[in-house]
């Protein structure tokens, strides 16, 4: 039997406060719907002390999704945990997440404060929150640069104080999966089975998903993450990786989401078009190539099974169709079929390969062929147009 990981989504929180990606709340509200459809535990909606914005953003998610567990941010410090409080206060089901950090660099150089010092206001944070809710998340900032022993015991101490979540943030996306699973295992043996262990990590390194999977195999049970893993400098680990990573490797990774995969690509396009840029082409899952081929050779392969190719279908995240690229790598097989979903006669032997020495010449000098590109040139060939036969319903109707 495989175990259920917990997915908190931080678009409209981590994401959101990133460059290029500010939305209005109109804007956060109809993401929020699609993240609600898909599937998310958490929704992050934002962190009321830093604006109004996000002030007004945590109340609208949690008035217009009563039933979707919502979460607000605070540093540890009494007047941004009220306000967390008041923003979640129509929530049906709150969460506050605070969070301090605890390692050597950020206590000498940003908070000038001693260890003894920042666990006591970790542990007063989490308090003050448990008197008003009772689901409440501690997050130790720079979690993944703090000494060891110290990380486990700010964790005990805020389980202590009533924390139900424990999330270990690699804020500056400096792991790699091996050293990271090795402290989050250690915090999960710390915490026991009085809290969840969370795992939020930072892409600096092109690393987020494969470190916060390495945290799931040894404990870690709820993961942080953005669709198109948007977020602080290189971003956050992306939700559709992370989901997708256990559904196809299921086998190696055998951890289950309640996630309905059909929403990821639908939902990402919503986001692209509610900020200021889209997953880059050759994004894992979501990007425009992610299912598109253009070597011979693999278009071939795909042409006889998609298997040779795939290893995922393209409907299964809600991509509409894999997209064979006709340019200079293309073979003669994908232009043959082209030519017949194009509506084209079945061209003769002769025809096919006057055609083809005359594609790969255009396609040399291009980026890519259009449909309107191969059409043209197939004409040039006398290969005709197949006769569409009318619908009855659409033939003129006799005087
Ligand atoms: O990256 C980080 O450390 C964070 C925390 C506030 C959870 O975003
Ligand atoms: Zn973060």
């Amino acid at each position: 039997m495989s175990e259920r990981v917990y997915i908190f989504d931080t678009t409209l929180r981590d994401g959101e406060q990133s460059p290029g990606c500010s939305m209005t709340t109109p804007e956060k509200l109809e993401v929020a719907k699609n993240l609600v459809e898909m599937g998310v535990d958490l929704l992050e909606a934002g962190f009321p002390i830093a604006s109004v914005g996000d002030y007004e953003a945590v109340q609208a998610v949690s008035r217009e999704f009563p039933e979707a567990r919502v979460a607000a941010l605070a540093r540890t410090v009494p007047r941004d945990i009220d306000r967390a409080l008041d923003a979640l206060d129509k929530a049906k089901k709150p969460r506050l997440h605070c969070f301090i950090a605890t390692s050597e660099i950020h206590l000498k150089y940003k908070l000038h404060m001693t260890e003894e010092e920042v666990l006591e206001a970790a542990v007063k944070g989490v308090e003050q929150a448990r008197r008003h809710v009772d689901d409440v998340e501690f997050s130790a900032e720079d979690g993944s640069r703090t000494s060891l022993d110290y990380l486990c015991r700010i964790s005990k101490a805020a389980v202590d104080a009533g924390a139900t979540t424990i999330n270990i943030p690699d804020t500056v996306g400096f792991m790699v999966p091996e050293e990271y699973a090795e402290m989050i295992g250690r915090v999960v043996e710390a915490v026991g089975d009085r809290a969840i262990v969370s795992v939020h990590t930072h892409n600096d390194l092109g690393l987020a998903a494969a470190n916060a999977l390495a945290a799931v195999m040894v404990g870690a049970r709820q993961i942080e993450c953005t669709i198109n893993g948007i977020g602080e400098r290189a971003g956050n680990c992306s939700l559709e990786e992370c989901v997708m990573i256990m559904k196809v490797r299921s086998d190696r990774v055998p951890y289950y989401t309640n996630i309905r995969p059909e929403y990821l690509y639908p939902t990402s396009q919503l986001l692209a078009r509610q900020i200021t840029f889209g997953p880059q082409p050759n994004k894992a899952i979501v990007g425009a190539n992610a299912f598109a081929h253009e070597a011979g050779i693999h278009q071939d392969g795909y042409l006889k099974n998609p298997l040779c190719y795939e290893i995922m279908q393209p409907e299964m995240v809600g991509v509409p169709a894999t997209n064979l690229v006709l340019g200079k790598h293309s073979g003669r097989h994908a232009l043959h079929e082209r030519v017949k979903d194009l509506g084209y006669e079945e061209p003769s032997r002769d025809q096919l390969n006057r055609l083809y020495e005359a594609f790969t010449a255009l396609a040399d000098n291009r980026k890519g062929l259009t449909n309107d590109d191969i059409a043209a040139l197939v004409e040039q060939f006398q290969i005709r147009k197949k006769a569409v036969r009318q619908p009855a319903e659409v033939l003129a109707p006799i005087a």
